[in-house]
């Protein structure tokens, strides 16, 4: 018996070393760290159990029957982040590339299987050159197992990748599906075909990184929704992104107690709108005054920055938080902001965490771009997202709430439970100017000094409508607060909402405007 423990000590040590020390010196020599390294720093210390170490290939075309590997290529199994289950898939680079064989496949669609029996996230970690190119249709068909897995899960589970390598042809579609997408800057690139292949295709010159680098695809693309600095703060964020979410669908979010007082109140915020209602602010110091201990983790922070979005806590409670940011385009409601809210919203909504808006939105933005790539389809996910979503929803109206922005953002109308306003609100159908050129122009052309008239019925029409209490009246607004008591006030609410239950008409599943 001793012979054979020391064979399986053997066995599980050689399996530990993948592709080789030479190619794991070469993984260090580029700024990567190994897959089991990642995972060390992914994971509670010494909380990961393996699965399939020592699956390999059955391939024998192209010499692969030569080189059969212990692992082929994808460290499997699961382990605890501050204590919670999640399971894992960490592709190795020093394997063939970490590329997808069916074996490999295999190994991903068992931890995903188990994830959703057993309702625990999975987070993949990537890190391959795509389809085993020796296997053929073989990889093919493991990546639609994966994918079919990662549809069928969404929704289900959290879903987590962090693309720490190459990541190309239809492999980037397995994290397109995830909840969420980390990226590595300069290490990590996802594409659907590369360089070369643009090259001879559109005769563009274009490097890897800029074609689909961590930045490129935080800002321009929005496919990544962190691009980190290192392996290491990719891998942090990761535990903290699973800090905020529940296991499953079934569960609410892990509830963390702060010492931060629920009936704080925060004078600051009191001067915090301009007093001209053109002047920007950043509704990020307003997030940050209200949540606790100031603690905001911000999501697709670098893309479609008119809309923040990200979780943060209240009173120990996750909540996610859409807050339309005056400091950029002022705040306005575009093409790329509508897509990234509304993924966000769906994400909360399908995994019981509560919705808290901050508006301040002028409308949509207007002009051929943003009607040509489809403003009106892209705005109506927004519409759609809040309107589906029955987890507890919270608005508060901190300045302008005008337009079709004004239903969008978690109107009363389209199911927000409790509606707030700050007494700087102006809720109208559109903005003072705009409005007095429309309903006024006959008087304002024919007026022998039309600019004094503009600006008094500007006047007239801001001390009307630009305000809170119209939309008070009517309850659309439930309660007028004293911005510096916002805190207090979000608290009570989401505490008076926890055991809300609404439902949506049974159906098979809606068809939001994609
Ligand atoms: C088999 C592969 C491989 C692959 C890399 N390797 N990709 N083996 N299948 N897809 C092997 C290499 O042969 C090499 O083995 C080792 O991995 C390391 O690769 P290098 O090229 O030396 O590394 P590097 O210079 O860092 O370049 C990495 C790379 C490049 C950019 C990923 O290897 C590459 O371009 N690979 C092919 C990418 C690709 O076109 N994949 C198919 C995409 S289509 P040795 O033994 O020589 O060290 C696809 C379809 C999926 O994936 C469809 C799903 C629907």
């Amino acid at each position: 018996m001793d012979n054979k423990i020391e064979n399986l000590k053997k066995l599980a040590e050689e399996a530990k070393l993948g592709g080789g020390q030479t190619r794991i010196d070469d993984q260090h020599k580029k700024g990567k760290l190994t897959a089991r390294e990642r995972l060390e720093i992914l994971l509670d210390e010494a909380s990961f159990i393996e699965m399939d170490a020592f699956v390999k290939h059955r391939s024998q075309d192209f010499g692969l029957d030569r080189q059969r590997i212990a692992g082929d290529g994808v460290v499997t199994g699961y382990g605890r982040i501050d204590g919670r289950l999640v399971f894992v898939f960490s592709q190795d680079f020093t394997v063939f590339g970490g590329s997808l064989s069916e074996a490999h496949a295999e190994k991903i669609c068992k931890v995903m299987d188990m994830a959703m029996k057993v309702g625990a996230p999975v987070i993949g970690l990537n890190d391959s050159g795509g389809a085993r190119i020796q296997e053929g249709v073989v990889s093919l068909g493991g990546y639609a197992d994966i994918f079919l897995r990662n549809t069928l899960a969404s929704g289900v589970v959290p879903q987590i990748s962090a693309v720490m390598g190459p990541s190309a042809g239809g492999a980037v579609y397995s994290p397109a599906i995830t909840d969420f997408t980390f990226m590595v800057k300069n290490t990590s690139y996802m594409f659907v075909t590369g360089p070369n292949v643009v090259k001879t295709v559109t005769h563009e010159t274009v490097s890897s990184e800029e074609l689909g680098g961590a930045l490129t695809h935080a800002t321009k693309s929005g496919v990544a929704h962190f691009a980190e600095e290192n392996e290491a703060d990719c891998l942090l964020g990761v535990r903290r992104l699973i800090s905020y979410i529940p296991q499953n669908y079934r569960e609410d979010p892990p509830h963390v107690k702060s010492a931060d007082q629920p009936n704080r109140e925060d004078t600051s915020l009191d001067g915090i709108v301009p007093d001209n209602s053109n002047k920007p602010y950043d509704m990020k110091d307003v997030i940050k005054r209200v949540v606790d201990d100031g603690d905001f983790f911000e999501v697709h922070e670098l893309f479609a920055q008119n809309i923040i979005v990200g979780f943060a806590r209240l009173d120990g409670r996750s909540v996610g938080i859409i807050a339309n940011q005056p400091a950029v385009l002022a705040g306005v409601l575009d093409n790329d902001a509508s897509i990234k809210a509304a993924r966000f919203v769906r994400f909360c909504d399908a995994f019981n965490i509560p919705l808290l808006v901050f508006e301040d939105v002028p409308g949509f933005l207007p002009g051929t771009d943003q009607e040509w790539r489809g403003i009106i389809k892209n705005g109506a996910k927004l519409l759609f997202a809040f309107s589906e979503a029955t987890v507890p929803k919270i608005t508060v109206i901190t300045r302008k709430a005008y337009g079709g922005a004004y239903d969008v953002m978690n109107s009363k109308h389209i199911r927000g439970d409790m509606n707030f306003a700050w007494p700087s609100a102006e809720i109208a159908v559109m903005g003072p100017k705009g409005a007095v050129e429309i309903i006024f122009k006959k008087e304002i052309e024919k007026a022998g000094n039309p600019d004094d008239v503009e600006a008094k019925l500007i006047a007239d029409y801001t001390e009307k409508f630009a305000n809170p209490y119209i939309a008070a009246e009517r309850g659309y607004i439930d309660e007028v607060i004293v911005p510096s008591q916002t805190r207090p006030k979000l608290i009570r609410a989401f505490e008076m909402l926890e055991t809300k239950v609404d439902t949506n008409p049974k159906k098979k599943h809606g068809n939001i405007p994609l």
